[in-house]
């Protein structure tokens, strides 16, 4: 079916002023667009859903990491999954479900000279559905999967503590963790997410850190120390981890929520220093550097949802592209419970 696209409006979010501390409504600015029909060998995909990703954060800042920032007046960038509607590129048919990065608007156009660096590729809805695609399939399965494997290097019989367990990171780390013979220990926020953690995800158990349990938690549930510490969040939670853990022990350094928002200095580790006595390594990962091997393991992370021997959750917000500003403030509340994803039009 082809859509007349001269009657459509795309609508954006974009990047209006960079936050200092929590992003506020200010940051942002809606426009609207028109959408014009592809020129030979582009196409033009529409919008269903949008990932929220903590990295989001970051992104808004000024200055370099590891992508560059987004640029004032930019359409917000966000990873998303959506369906072609207009091709006149050979690699790509109208009604194609694809995965990429569309940014927070509803129409996505990509140019010819585009179209190789913009990261698009088809996916099988067969292997799992749009929300999974976003999740365990997508850039937070891919990070929890080779962050652990390859940066954590689990072995059987040992144990991994991994935190922002009830989140889309998380879920994958507890969960291959236990695929792979580990005792899987959670830290996840309230006693909600602290129990699908373990009844429904198999971990051995999860510590509710707001309980203010986080010591006694890791000396209850982790008697035999902390072999592969999987950071989600740095700050308090990362030191009070560093003194429980093992000779040779691996700190996967995946991310620090608790730290992205602040508007003074990064807290770093005070307790470093259990590094030394323990022979100890601490090592940050970033999850674009695996892309030539994700089919793999999307293959096999695609084999355990099919077993049954893995699961996943997601936490849909409804609405569209203007909730995104507050579907934003949500990871950093801990108001998201599961893999937070917006959508913005109907399958
Ligand atoms: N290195 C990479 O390539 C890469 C790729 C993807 C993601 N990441 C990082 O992985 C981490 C998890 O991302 P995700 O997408 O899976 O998010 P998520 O866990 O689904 O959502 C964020 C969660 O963080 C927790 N949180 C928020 N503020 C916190 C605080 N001050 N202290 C402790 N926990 C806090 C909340 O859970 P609670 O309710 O349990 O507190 C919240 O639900 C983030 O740090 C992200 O930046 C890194």
């Amino acid at each position: 079916m082809t859509t007349d696209l001269a009657s459509l409006v795309n609508h954006q979010v974009r990047l209006a002023a960079r936050p200092v501390g929590l992003p506020a409504a200010s940051n942002w600015r809606f426009s609207e667009e028109a959408v014009a029909a592809p020129a030979e060998g582009g196409l033009v995909v529409k919008t269903l859903a949008l990932s929220l990703d903590p990295a989001m954060r970051g992104w808004m800042n000024e200055g370099r990491s590891y992508i560059p920032p987004v640029e004032l007046g930019e359409v917000m960038r966000a990873g998303g999954i959506g369906r072609v509607i207009a091709s006149r590129h050979p690699g790509f048919a109208v009604g194609d479900t694809v995965s990429g990065a569309p940014g927070v608007q509803e129409y996505w156009s990509i140019a010819p000279e585009q179209v190789a660096r913009s990261g698009l590729a088809r996916i099988d809805l067969a292997l799992g559905d749009v929300g999974q695609w976003l999740n365990v399939l997508g850039m937070p399965g891919m990070t929890g999967y080779f962050g652990l494997l390859d940066v954590g290097k689990p072995e059987a019989g040992q144990t991994v503590v991994v935190s922002g367990a009830a989140g889309a990171v998380g879920q994958m780390v507890g969960q291959l963790a236990k695929i792979k013979g580990c005792r899987a220990v959670g830290i996840a926020g309230g006693a909600e997410k602290c129990r699908f953690v373990v009844d429904e995800l198999g971990f051995d158990a999860c510590i509710d850190y707001k309980a203010g349990q986080l010591r006694e938690g890791l000396r209850e549930h982790c008697g035999n120390g902390v072999d592969v510490y999987f950071d989600n969040v740095g700050g308090e939670i990362l030191d009070t981890v560093l003194t429980r853990i093992n000779r040779h022990a691996r700190i996967v350094i995946c991310g620090a929520i608790s730290q992205y928002n602040n508007t003074g200095a990064v807290q770093g580790p005070r307790n470093y220093l259990a590094l030394l006595v323990n022979r100890a390594r601490m090592e940050g990962m970033v999850v674009f550097d695996y892309a030539a091997r994700y089919p793999q393991a999307i293959a096999e992370i695609a084999g355990h949802l099919k077993a049954g021997r893995m699961k996943s959750r997601e936490d849909w917000l409804e609405g569209g592209v203007a909730r995104f500003p507050e579907a934003l403030g949500r990871l950093f509340e801990g108001a998201n419970f599961g893999k937070l994803v917006l959508k913005v039009a109907d399958d």
